[in-house]
């Protein structure tokens, strides 16, 4: 029952955005200027319920989506997040289960989603620079809340964690060796994600990206690397190992090296709204269908449709639109659909 898009890319993974609060400001996703304290953000009967979101996962399931992940604006925000989790991971053919969160809420939630089922975990953070991380997080935490949820989740057998670093060219670009060093020495698996031009709001610049491959020689002059082959299709990063055979890292680089071709991702809003694409201009609402009382084969032919119509590859086209064209594209924002 699987379903391909226009150019045969299967459906497989399913990141599923519970909240669009966060308690975190990172200028390039919710910059506080903008999400200040009277941005109204969704109001709770607009959010689909863990019932509603069980119900649509189980469909998507059914279609091919093997790989789920949670996410926000910070997940863990979402009430009672740890029952969606067993909710989810009760359902069959879910083959994997993980969160990317900022990590500032894990320490007293670890226990409920490790007993829950929660099978894996990403935490971001772009720095260990703890003026620079402020900056980076809108002065909401210190990195020292952030490594006490490295630390939990070490001590839940969360390991090897994945930990995500957002590069921003004259921000944080010159601390990244200390934090490629930290985390081979603690045995996780650092992603450095170049700096993208998702929603409207960031004020992006292709001179603040720092090309990954400009990252990888710089952690390569520090610590030798080598390439190492792909963990299956459809792979965010590409990964590298360090030389002396202890860890790895892995580079995300949407803006040179894009990865549509692979490109196999849903994304759930928390309003029930489908997205083919992160760069997407507009969703398919299954929450109104839903309410409107749709049968599971009904939402599925919805579901089934929009996947089959898919044509999305922003990245690939990026370098070929102008600013202008670049700017007025009306973008889904990050912090709604979860990265
Ligand atoms: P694994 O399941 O562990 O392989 O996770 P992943 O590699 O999919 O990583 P994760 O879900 O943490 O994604 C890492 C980051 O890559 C996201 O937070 C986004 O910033 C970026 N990313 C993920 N998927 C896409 C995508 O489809 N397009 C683009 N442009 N960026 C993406
Ligand atoms: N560019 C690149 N990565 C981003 N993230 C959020 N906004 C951006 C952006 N503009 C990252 C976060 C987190 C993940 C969900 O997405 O740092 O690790
Ligand atoms: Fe929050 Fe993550 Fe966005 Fe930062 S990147 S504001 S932690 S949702
Ligand atoms: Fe997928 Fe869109 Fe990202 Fe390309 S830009 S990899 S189509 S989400």
């Amino acid at each position: 029952m699987s379903v391909t898009d226009q150019f045969d890319r299967p459906l497989r993974d399913l990141r599923i955005s519970v909240t669009d609060r966060c308690n975190f400001r990172c200028p390039y996703c919710m910059p506080a200027a903008v999400f200040g304290e009277r941005y109204q953000f969704l109001p709770k009967p607009q959010l689909l319920t863990f019932e509603e979101i069980a119900r649509l996962t189980r469909i998507i399931v059914r279609l091919g989506a093997v790989k789920i992940r949670l996410t926000g604006g910070e997940p863990l925000l979402r009430q009672d997040i740890e029952d969606l989790v067993a909710m989810l991971g009760a359902i069959d053919g879910v083959g994997d289960l993980a969160m990317t969160t900022n990590a500032y809420l894990l320490p007293q939630k670890l226990d409920a989603l490790k007993a829950a089922g929660l099978k894996r975990l990403t935490i971001s953070l772009d720095t260990l620079d703890d003026e620079i991380f402020r900056v980076m997080n809108g002065g909401r935490s210190g990195v020292d809340k952030v490594l006490a949820g490295v630390c939990a989740a070490e001590d839940a057998g969360y390991t090897p964690l994945k930990i995500n670093a957002v590069v921003q060219r004259g921000l944080n670009d010159h601390t990244l060796v200390d934090l490629a060093r930290f985390f081979k020495e603690r045995g996780h698996i650092l992603r450095f994600i170049e700096y993208m031009d998702v929603g409207n709001r960031n004020g992006w610049k292709m001179d603040e990206v720092v090309p990954s491959a400009e990252i990888v020689e710089r952690i390569h002059a520090a610590m030798p690397l080598e390439p190492v082959a792909g963990n299956y299709f459809g792979e965010v990063a590409r990964r590298y190992r360090y030389a002396d055979g202890a860890g790895e890292i892995g580079l995300i680089s949407s803006v040179t090296q894009p990865f549509c071709g692979s490109c196999t991702r849903m994304r759930l809003s928390p309003e029930g709204e489908i997205f083919t694409c992160l760069f997407a201009t507009e969703g398919r609402s299954l929450r109104d269908p839903m309410r409107a009382g749709a049968s599971d084969a009904e939402l599925e032919a919805i579901i089934r449709g929009t996947w089959g119509a898919r044509i999305d590859r922003y990245s690939e086209i990026r370098s070929s639109l102008t600013d202008d064209v670049r700017d007025r594209r009306k973008k889904v924002e990050m912090y709604h659909i979860g990265g």
